[in-house]
Order: structure tokens, then sequence, then C-alpha cells
């Protein structure tokens, strides 16, 4: 911050690599921030669902009769069986252990011989709910039951989102990349957050697109938005209508803390990142990539190739190094490069972002510790 004497130093190496802290995360911020679970067009009608983990649990959405999304933990009330795997469409959710069926809201339906039980009442039995949320066509999942919904944590994001890609909810995933990364996911989202490391490593940053003089990234809630003026949109590997939209020129991203981002590309072309923490030495980060109504698209392919060649191969480098280096007894915490005026060769968005993982880490909730 300006006027202080002490630069601010980054975070304390411990943090990247104790399996403690990493179990903290996982308890803690990891079980009550919004986290990413599929996109609202893997459910067509109403019986279909999808399982994933996350925070080491196994969790499932599905489509309700009325049109609703619904999460549960993939856990029967009975004896803790599983209840579905992968993908697919039911009328009803069966366990495969004692056959016990719910409805898609939840509630319990049918079991062998339980109007045998004196006083088993199964309006009392119901599939354990999560917190869900449609943000623009992405689902999102919260294990915090009193989880504050999304426009809080992330104020505005989703009116920018929509000004940004008019068409979003025509979009659907035309390709997930996996990226296994060696490192703690906080080194991974760091890396993304700030673009001091871009002129040296990304070597179509300055001659690319983005005007690296005006690349900025601002807090906004728990959201870091990224924002830049545009240049050389001629030369772009697709055409673009610049008279299309407002923003159909412009690049612009929000990262939505700790672990999802949205990224758009000028046309109006909407890409994602979500990371998955796996333990304190690696994460797996998926670039997704979307086509209008799910059609083929060779530009969008090309977009995935491209970056997955260039700027996602120049940052494992760089990531893999950094946990290599965490976990050296020669490293000091250095102080960050924050200019009071911000701007590409800053580190400010760094500084906040530490004080997020720095109160994750230490088991302090997310919103009563930083706002
Ligand atoms: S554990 Fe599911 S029916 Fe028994
Ligand atoms: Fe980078």
């Amino acid at each position: 911050m300006a006027g202080e004497m002490t630069p601010l130093k980054s975070l304390d190496a411990r943090y990247y690599t104790d399996p403690e802290i990493f179990a903290v995360e996982s308890n803690g911020l990891l079980a009550s921030s919004w986290q990413f679970a599929g996109h609202a067009s893997q459910l067509q009608k109403p019986g279909d669902y999808f399982t994933f983990e996350m925070a080491g649990e196994s969790l499932f959405c599905v489509m309700d009769r009325d049109g609703s999304i619904n999460t549960f933990y993939n856990v029967c009330q009975h004896r803790a069986h599983q209840l579905v795997s992968g993908s697919g469409h039911s009328k009803l959710i069966a366990c495969p252990y004692h056959a016990w069926t719910y409805e898609l809201s939840g509630q319990l339906r049918a079991g062998p011989n339980i109007k045998a039980v004196p006083g088993f009442d199964r309006s009392e039995i119901c599939l354990t709910r999560v917190p869900t949320e449609n943000f623009c066509g992405f689902l999102f999942v919260n294990l915090d039951p009193n989880a504050r919904p999304m426009d809080e944590w992330f104020p505005d994001v989703r009116q920018q989102l929509r000004a940004h890609v008019p068409l979003i909810d025509r979009l659907r995933p035309l390709e997930w990349v996996e990226i296994p990364e060696s490192c703690n996911w906080k080194v991974s989202v760091e890396n993304y957050s700030e673009c001091y490391h871009c002129t040296l490593n990304h070597k179509t940053f300055a001659t690319g697109i983005v005007r690296p003089e005006t690349y900025d990234i601002q807090p906004q809630g728990f959201c870091l938005r990224h924002t830049t003026e545009c240049q050389n949109l001629d030369q772009m590997s697709y055409p673009i209508d610049l008279e299309a939209n407002e923003h159909a020129g412009d690049y612009s991203s929000w990262f939505l803390w700790p672990m999802f981002s949205f990224q758009v590309y000028p046309g109006n072309m909407l890409n994602t990142y979500h990371w998955r923490a796996i333990d304190a030495n690696h994460v797996v980060v998926w670039r997704g990539w979307y086509s209008l109504d799910g059609a083929e698209s060779e530009t969008v392919r090309q977009l995935a190739r491209q970056d997955r060649e260039t700027t996602v191969e120049e940052d494992i480098c760089l990531v893999e190094s950094v946990q290599r280096g965490l976990n050296s007894r020669g490293y000091r915490p250095g102080p960050l490069v924050i200019d009071p005026e911000s701007g590409v060769n800053s580190e400010h968005s760094i500084a906040v972002l530490q004080g997020w993982m720095r109160s994750a880490g230490d088991g302090l909730p997310s919103f009563d510790a930083d706002r």
C-alpha cells in the first residue's frame, strides 16, 4: 500500500506446501465457497443427472420435474451407499444396495419392507441438498448450507458477463482441455492473476491483441476483474464484427475466488478456467471452450489448440518451477512489487489474493475475515 515503509511480503511457503494447511482449506474454504459443478446444458430434461467430485465429496446435479436443478450429496440416507455414478437419466433415484428410491426432489419415496417398521416416517427422510446457482448457464455449488448468493460474492459480474457475451444462453461446451500441474492450486491461481510475468514469458503478449500498457486487474468483491484495451484486431485468426454489439472488440476476464474464471476474447468469444485442488502439491486446471448451440467450430478448436500449445505450456513450466522453489529451504518470501498506480507490472492483485489465501489457510471464513 502507498506510504508504507515496509514492502508487503509474499505469502509464507508453508501455505503452498503444508498438507495440514491444505486440509484446513479443504474443510474450510473449499467447503464454503462457490465451486463449478458443470454446465446447465448437461441437464436437458427432468431426471437427467451428472456426478462430480469436489472437496473430497461425490455430488450430483439432477433436473427436477419442474425444470429446477437440485444438487445432492451422492449418498443414500439408509446405510450410506453411493447412489449414482457418471451421468444419465432416471425418473427416480434408486440406491443399488437395498433398492430404496428417492424422488428427484430428494424425498424418500419407497423401500422394500419399510412399512413393517413401526413409526417409520418416509417424509422425514430426504437426500442432503447443496445450495446451487445457475450463473449464466454455469452451475455452481456451495457446501455451506447458509452460503451467501453469488451476486454478493461477485457483485455486478453476472450483468457484465451478459453484456460481454450477449448470446451466452446459447453456448454449449465444445471441449474441455485437462491440464494437470505439479503445484499447489494457489500457485496456479496466482499465476493467472498477475501479468508481471507476461512480457518475458508469453511471446504473443506484447505483439498480440492486448495493449500491455493498459492491462489491469482490480478486485470487485471476491472477483478479480481483468481489463485491457485491444490492438491488432484485424490480425486475429477469426473475423470480428465490431459493430455487432457494445463489447464486440473487448477483452475481459472475471476470476471468481477461489477456483474459476470467465475469459472473453474479442468477438464475444467465451472460454473458462476451473481448478480442482488435488493435494498440497497438485492441481488440475480445465480450460473450457464453447460454441453456439454446441455446433462444431474449427475457430474454437484452433483457439483451444493454440492456447494449449502456447500460454498454457509456458505457464506450466513457471508454476512447477515455483512449487519446487517453495519446497526449498533456501526460499525467504520476497516483497511484492506493488505500484501505487497499479498497471501491468504491478502485483497489487496478488496482494489482494494472498489476503484471501492467508485467511483461508488460517481457517477463517471469507466474508467475516475480509469484508
Ligand atoms: S444403503 Fe441405500 S438402500 Fe440401503
Ligand atoms: Fe501466464
